[in-house]
C-alpha cells in the first residue's frame, strides 16, 4: 500500500516509524515531516489544511491510506473530502472533529449522555461570565471555545485570575476561539489520557499514558505542549478503564452517530481520576504528542492493521495484543521554550544513536541544512524507550538523550517521577 501521514512533528515521525514496519507499507509519504522522518519516509511539502491540495496529493502518488495527525486539518475536513473521493482515511469529520474544536459541543454532548464530567456554563458577555465566578467562588476553570493552540485554558486558583481569564478571552485575546467562554467547576485528582480507536459504532482501546505538562523539573515553571509521557498510566487500573469506557467512552460515541455524526479515528481521552472515579477533562480527536510516541514503540506494526481496521469500520473483530511492557519519552526543547526560543542551533549526535524495536529517538522539530540536522521547533527531540519496566525505559530513553550534542537544547531529568 502507498501510506500518507499528515504532519510533521515527534507524534507523527512515531507514526510514519511504526507504520514502516508493518508490511503492507510499500511506500511511505510524509507530509511535510522533519528532518528525522526523511530518513525512513519521502517528505513532501504539502499544505496539509488545504483539502483540495491534499486529494490531489494522494490521487497523484496513488495513495491507498492516509493517516491525519494534527487537529487543525482535521477541523478543516481534509477526512471527508478524502472520502468523498474515496481514499481511506483515518481521522475523524470535521463534524466529528468538534469534539476537540468547540468545549461547548463536548460538553453539550456530556450532558446529552450523562457522561461524568466538571459542571459548567457557557458565556459570550464579560458581565455575566465575572457574575458567575462572584458566585461560584475559586479555584475555578476558564476555558476558550475553540481551538487555542493549547492556550485557552486557565486553571484560576484565585477569583482574580479567573476575571482577568474571562477579560482578555472575551476580549479577543483568541480571536475567533474566545468569542466565548466555557466556565467549569475545578477538578480535583490526577490525571491519565485514555487512547482508543473508534469506526462510528465500536471502541477498542491502545493505551493509557500520563504526560508531564510543566516546564521544569517537579512539574514547575509554565505549561507547554508536554515534556514527556509514559505508557500504560498507574492510575489506569482496569476497573477505571471499564468506568471510563462505559460511563464516558461508548455513550459519547453512541451520541456521536445518533446526530448523524458518528466518531472515526483516534479518540484521545483526558480525565481526572478521584477515588477511582474517572470524569471527563477533554476530548481530543487525535494521538497526543508526545504520548503517541510511547504509545507507537509498545503498539509497533499493528498499529497500521488497527488504524486500518478502524477506517474500515472492523474494530469489532481486532485485538492489540499487548507485551506486558512500559514505554516513556523524553522532550528535549530549546532553551527559551515555552516562551521565546532561536532555531537553527545544531545537534550533533543523532548519526551515531541505536534504532531498535526498544529505542528511538523520534524528530519533532527539526531540518537538514547543510548536512547537519538543525532544530526547526520549541520541542525538538523525543527520546522514547521501552522496556520491562518503566525504570529500565527511563534509563534507556536517557541514555539516548545523554548521547546528543546540543548546547542549546534542554529536558526535564524526572519523566516518569510519579509512577516509579
Ligand atoms: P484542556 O485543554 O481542556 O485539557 O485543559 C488543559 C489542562 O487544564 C488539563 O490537562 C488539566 O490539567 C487542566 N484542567 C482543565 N479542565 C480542568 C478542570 N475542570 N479541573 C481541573 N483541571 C482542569
Ligand atoms: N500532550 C498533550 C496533547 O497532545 O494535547
Amino acid at each position: 500500500m502507498n501510506i500518507l501521514i499528515l504532519g510533521g512533528g515527534g507524534r507523527e515521525h512515531a507514526l510514519a516509524w511504526a507504520v514502516k514496519q508493518n508490511p503492507k507499507c510499500d511506500r511511505l509519504i510524509v507530509a511535510p515531516g522533519n528532518a528525522g522522518i526523511a530518513a525512513l519516509a519521502e517528505c513532501a511539502d504539502l499544505d496539509i489544511c488545504d483539502r483540495a491540495a491534499v486529494v490531489d496529493f494522494a490521487e497523484q502518488n496513488s495513495v491507498d491510506f492516509v493517516i491525519i495527525g494534527p487537529e487543525a486539518p482535521l477541523a478543516a475536513g481534509v477526512a471527508d473530502r478524502l472520502r468523498d473521493a474515496r481514499i481511506a482515511v483515518f481521522g475523524p469529520s470535521a463534524a466529528a472533529a468538534q469534539l476537540e474544536a468547540s468545549k461547548t459541543f463536548t460538553k453539550e454532548i456530556c450532558d446529552a449522555c450523562h457522561a461524568p464530567t466538571a459542571g459548567w456554563a457557557r458565556f459570550t458577555e464579560v458581565a455575566a461570565a465575572r457574575a458567575y465566578v462572584a458566585v461560584h467562588g475559586a479555584p475555578i476553570v476558564v476555558k476558550a471555545d475553540g481551538l487555542a493552540a493549547g492556550k485557552g485554558v486557565v486553571v484560576a486558583m484565585d477569583e482574580a485570575t479567573a476575571l482577568t481569564a474571562i477579560d482578555d478571552m472575551l476580549g479577543g485575546a483568541f480571536g475567533e476561539a474566545g468569542a466565548s467562554v466555557v466556565i467549569e467547576e475545578f477538578m480535583e485528582g490526577e490525571e491519565a489520557s485514555f487512547f482508543v480507536l473508534c469506526d462510528g459504532t465500536n471502541v477498542l482501546p491502545i493505551g493509557t499514558a500520563q504526560d508531564h505538562k510543566r516546564v521544569g523539573d517537579g512539574d514547575t515553571g509554565p505549561n507547554t505542549g508536554g515534556m514527556g509521557a509514559y505508557s500504560p498510566a498507574p492510575v489506569m487500573t482496569d476497573i477505571v478503564v471499564e468506568a471510563a469506557l462505559t460511563q464516558i467512552v461508548r455513550p459519547t460515541m453512541a451520541e456521536m452517530a445518533r446526530r448523524g455524526t458518528p466518531y472515526q479515528g483516534v479518540l484521545y481521552v483526558g480525565l481526572m481520576i478521584a477515588d477511582g472515579q474517572p470524569r471527563l477533562v477533554e476530548y481530543n480527536v487525535r494521538f497526543g504528542d508526545p504520548e503517541c510516541q510511547a504509545l507507537m514503540m509498545r503498539l509497533g506494526a499493528q498499529a497500521f492493521d488497527a488504524m486500518q481496521a478502524c477506517a474500515e469500520g472492523r474494530l469489532a473483530e481486532t485485538q492489540i495484543h499487548w507485551a506486558n511492557d512500559h514505554a516513556m519519552t523524553v522532550v528535549m526543547a530549546a532553551q527559551g521554550y515555552p516562551g521565546s526560543y532561536t532555531k537553527g542551533s545544531a545537534i550533533r549526535g543523532l548519526n551515531h544513536l541505536p534504532e531498535t524495536s526498544f529505542e528511538m529517538m523520534f524528530h519533532a522539530g527539526t531540518a537538514a541544512r547543510d548536512g547537519q540536522v538543525v532544530a526547526s521547533g520549541g520541542r525538538v527531540l523525543n527520546a522514547t524507550a521501552r522496556g520491562a519496566t518503566l525504570a529500565e525505559a527511563q534509563a534507556r530513553a536517557y541514555a539516548l538523550i545523554d548521547a546528543v550534542v546540543w548546547p542549546d537544547g534542554f529536558c526535564r531529568r524526572d519523566i516518569g517521577w510519579r509512577a516509579l
